[in-house]
């Protein structure tokens, strides 16, 4: 098991059931409302299946189910154990019947081969991302379908100064400098890939950013 499994595994999955209830400290308000962004360019309506890569413990289960009602269906993705079990634990204690947790790493994962069908969006909030992950998680879209993704992306000009309270904190939750950069990528990838691309970083020191897109009906390549 590599460091950042580790850590995901045994050490930060009772910090993430904590994120809901620690919405007073500025930068975890702007992490919420950036994550509540995301999911809000995907345009749910009642019955629609969402993919969530990276589900981590279970933090937007509830805002999507809010949007797709019980006829809607969720697949949450994530590779560890420790936060599956508290996102199996919010989906008991709620009684939803329409989430399946799936335990894989997402640079094997093969969502559209392994799930069958495709999907009407894909979030992934803070989640794992690489090149291959992103065009995966585009190819499991059905035309029309909306993809959010959200995450850290550099801090520039006077607004370094705050790399103290956001890159450095973040650090212990796995995010590294080449992840950090990566961003722009996969900004440049969601815009080529997809139609009505939009980018959002109002939030902290334009720290956070949501990047949301349309797959296209017909295939832009
Ligand atoms: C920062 S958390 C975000 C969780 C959730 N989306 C949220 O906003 O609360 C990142 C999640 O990505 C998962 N993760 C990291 N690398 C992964 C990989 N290669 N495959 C699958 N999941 C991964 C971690 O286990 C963790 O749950």
């Amino acid at each position: 098991m590599n460091i950042t499994k580790y850590i995901y595994n045994q050490i930060l999955p009772k910090l993430f059931k904590l994120q809901s209830r620690s919405g007073w400290i500025p930068i975890v308000k702007d992490l919420i409302k950036t994550k509540k962004r995301a999911i809000e360019y995907l345009d749910l309506r009642a019955g629609n299946t969402v993919l969530v890569s990276s589900v981590g413990a279970g933090f937007e289960l509830g805002f999507i189910l809010q949007k797709i009602g019980t006829t809607g269906s969720v697949i949450g993705v994530d590779f560890a154990q420790g936060m599956l079990r508290e996102a199996q634990d919010v989906i008991n204690k709620n009684k939803w019947n329409n989430v399946q947790l799936v335990q894989r790493d997402l640079r094997e994962y093969q969502p559209e081969h392994e799930l069958g069908y495709k999907v009407d969006a894909v979030l992934s909030n803070f989640g794992y991302l690489d090149d291959e992950v992103l065009v995966r998680l585009i190819e499991v879209l059905k035309p029309g379908g909306r993809i959010a993704i959200s995450g850290p992306q550099p801090l520039t000009g006077f607004r370094k100064i705050l790399y103290p309270i956001t890159f450095i904190p973040e650090m212990a939750f796995g995010l590294t400098w080449k992840s950090l950069h990566d961003m722009s990528k996969y900004m440049a990838t969601l815009r080529k890939e997809c139609n009505d691309v939009v980018m959002n970083e109002n939030t902290f020191g334009k720290y956070f950013v949501v990047v949301a897109g349309q797959k296209p009906i017909i295939d832009k390549n």
